[in-house]
């Protein structure tokens, strides 16, 4: 395994696209879904450097806090609740420019101001969401969620 991943582009959708064979070897041949996580949160944090990145993952009827990187978190977030809960009950990604216009979001930090919540499916059902959150607004656009879509239906294969 590498000690380190390596990029060297400065657009967004290369950085993706060398991304992705580094996270195929990091993660392709590992079964754990804990180890997996919390590589793949790891790898984003290297490649984008956001301010937050983590799994929460459906737990009896709640999402709880998985693997992550960055500041503490909130633990359970309940269904439908803040972005989070909301990417599940809807079943769909959320592509949030400013949280303080997202009603019901749940300030985990109050430096965070942009937020892209993009579910994970597994036996067609959410298994679990992945946030990622920064403290520039309007960070996340419709590449990011393409292609975060893109990688956590791949990374589903891998839990
Ligand atoms: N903001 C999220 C809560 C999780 S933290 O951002 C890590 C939400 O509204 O669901």
């Amino acid at each position: 395994m590498a000690e380190q991943l390596f990029f060297q582009s400065t657009d967004k959708l290369s950085r993706y696209a060398e991304l992705r064979p580094q996270l195929e070897a990091l993660i392709g041949s590992e079964t754990d879904a804990v180890a997996n996580m919390a590589n793949f949160c790891a790898a984003l944090k290297a490649a984008f450097g956001w301010f937050w990145i983590g799994f929460y993952v459906v737990k009896e009827e709640q999402l709880v806090l998985g693997p992550f990187q960055g500041p503490i978190a909130c633990t359970r977030i309940q269904y439908g609740k803040g972005v989070c809960g909301t990417a599940w009950a809807e079943q769909k990604s959320q592509l949030v420019a400013d949280v303080e216009a997202f009603p019901g979001h749940i300030a985990c930090s109050a430096l965070s101001k942009s937020e892209l919540v993009v579910p994970v499916f597994k036996d067609q059902k959410v298994w679990g969401v992945l946030d990622i959150d920064s403290t520039t607004l309007a960070d996340f656009d419709q590449t990011d969620q393409v292609e975060i879509e893109k990688l956590m239906t791949w990374f589903a294969g891998h839990l």
